[in-house]
């Protein structure tokens, strides 16, 4: 797969991330939707380190800021979506806004690459 097709899934992959992780805050229920998001987030990464090694970026830390960054908001959307809908779902619809600003910085990062 080359660089402009491997990009493409990657984003794909956030897009859906981000999608599914709003269906689960406002009450989407049923075990499918949380596998989604599950091999989604798994996928994102994955696509995310593959681009990575075509940048000449080694697998292993450490890492430029920027990748440090993404992996950072990566985590937060990973763990806390599963963690906040499933503890405080009335809470849960509260996260769309910022995890759409997760997702802004996440793309800037990889637009502007700073340090
Ligand atoms: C928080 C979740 C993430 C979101 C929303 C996200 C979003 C994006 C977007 C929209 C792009 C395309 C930017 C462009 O057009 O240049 C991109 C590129 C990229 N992302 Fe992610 N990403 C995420 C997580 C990650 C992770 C965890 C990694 C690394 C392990 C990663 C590595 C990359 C790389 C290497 C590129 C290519 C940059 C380039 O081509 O210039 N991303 N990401």
């Amino acid at each position: 797969m080359n660089y402009h097709d491997l990009k493409i899934v990657h984003i794909f992959l956030a897009f859906l991330t981000i999608a599914m992780s709003s269906a689960l805050f406002h009450g989407a229920k049923g075990k499918s939707k949380q596998i989604i998001f599950g091999v989604s987030t798994l996928l994102l990464i994955v696509t995310g380190f593959v681009v990575m090694g075509r940048f000449g970026i080694k697998h292993a830390p450490p890492y430029p800021l920027w990748i440090n960054v993404k992996l950072g908001l990566w985590l937060v959307l990973t763990i806390a979506t599963p963690v906040v809908t499933k503890r405080f779902p009335e809470k849960a619809p509260r996260l769309f806004w910022p995890w759409l600003l997760i997702a802004l910085i996440a793309t800037c990062m990889a637009v502007y690459k700073p340090m």
